[in-house]
């Protein structure tokens, strides 16, 4: 049955989520972070489990809480989640990053709070790892889904994505257009392979699209394994 999974279409698979908005530390007090709920990836870790597969979700920043019955990591940083996902690639059949991972941070972190000074201020960063594409460079038999959040120039952009980080498929979301993007329970996204589009959904639940997705991941590595 779909609720233990035992003959879900994932069963057997192990799957890795990367949720939420990295928190790359200016001091103690203070950080940079990007806008994520951690809802997309939430629920598809979520999705993954009633699929049957032997979930493993890492999480920086959200408010939602975990999922009841998965196994959950917190990280904070770039850097932490880069760990945290090199410690399971090896071993995963399948791995989805949905985090908002910042592309910068600072180039120190003060251990003390910084105390105010001048009128103006400026804060040197430096680039994080690019976490998806070193996946992308070392990945064998590992199944990559990566997500672009744009503004504009959709497709482009998603499919420029896909290539450079090697990735399986990439999941855009067009984040100006109502009921998709942050914080909402929707999404309304575009699925791309090296081809061109896979799979467009309209507006509908994060657990809808969820399932939807791993049902393509699914069907592909299949696929691809026979
Ligand atoms: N990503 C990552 N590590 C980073 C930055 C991004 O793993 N340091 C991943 C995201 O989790 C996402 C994908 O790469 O799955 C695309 O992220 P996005 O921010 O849209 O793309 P960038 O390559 O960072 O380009 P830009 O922000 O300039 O659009
Ligand atoms: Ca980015």
């Amino acid at each position: 049955d779909m609720e233990s999974g035992s003959t879900g279409i994932l069963h057997g698979k192990k799957v890795v989520v990367t949720a939420g908005g990295t928190i790359e530390r200016i001091d103690p007090v203070r950080y940079i972070t990007n806008d994520s709920s951690g809802k997309m990836g939430f629920a598809i870790a979520k999705a993954a489990k009633q699929l049957g597969a032997d979930v493993h979700l890492i999480a920086a920043h959200t408010d939602e809480a975990p999922p009841e019955g998965i196994r959950a990591e917190r990280v904070e940083s770039a850097q932490d989640m880069y760990e945290a996902v090199q410690r399971v690639f090896d071993t995963s059949d399948i791995v989805v990053k949905a985090a908002a991972v910042a592309d910068y941070r600072p180039a120190e972190a003060a251990t003390s709070k910084i105390k105010k000074r001048g009128d103006t201020m400026t804060l040197d960063l430096v680039k994080t790892t690019d976490i998806l594409e070193s996946l992308g460079r070392q990945k064998t038999t590992q199944f990559l889904i990566g997500f672009a959040a744009e503004t504009d120039t959709v497709e482009q952009f998603a499919r420029e994505k896909l290539k450079r980080k090697n990735c399986d498929l990439i999941v855009a979301n067009d984040v100006t257009q109502e009921g998709a993007g942050f914080g909402t329970d929707t999404n309304s996204v575009h699925i791309f392979d090296a081809e061109g589009l896979v799979l467009q959904l309209p507006v509908m639940s994060k657990e809808e699209v969820a399932l939807r997705l791993l049902t393509l991941a699914a069907e592909r590595l299949t696929g691809r394994l026979s």
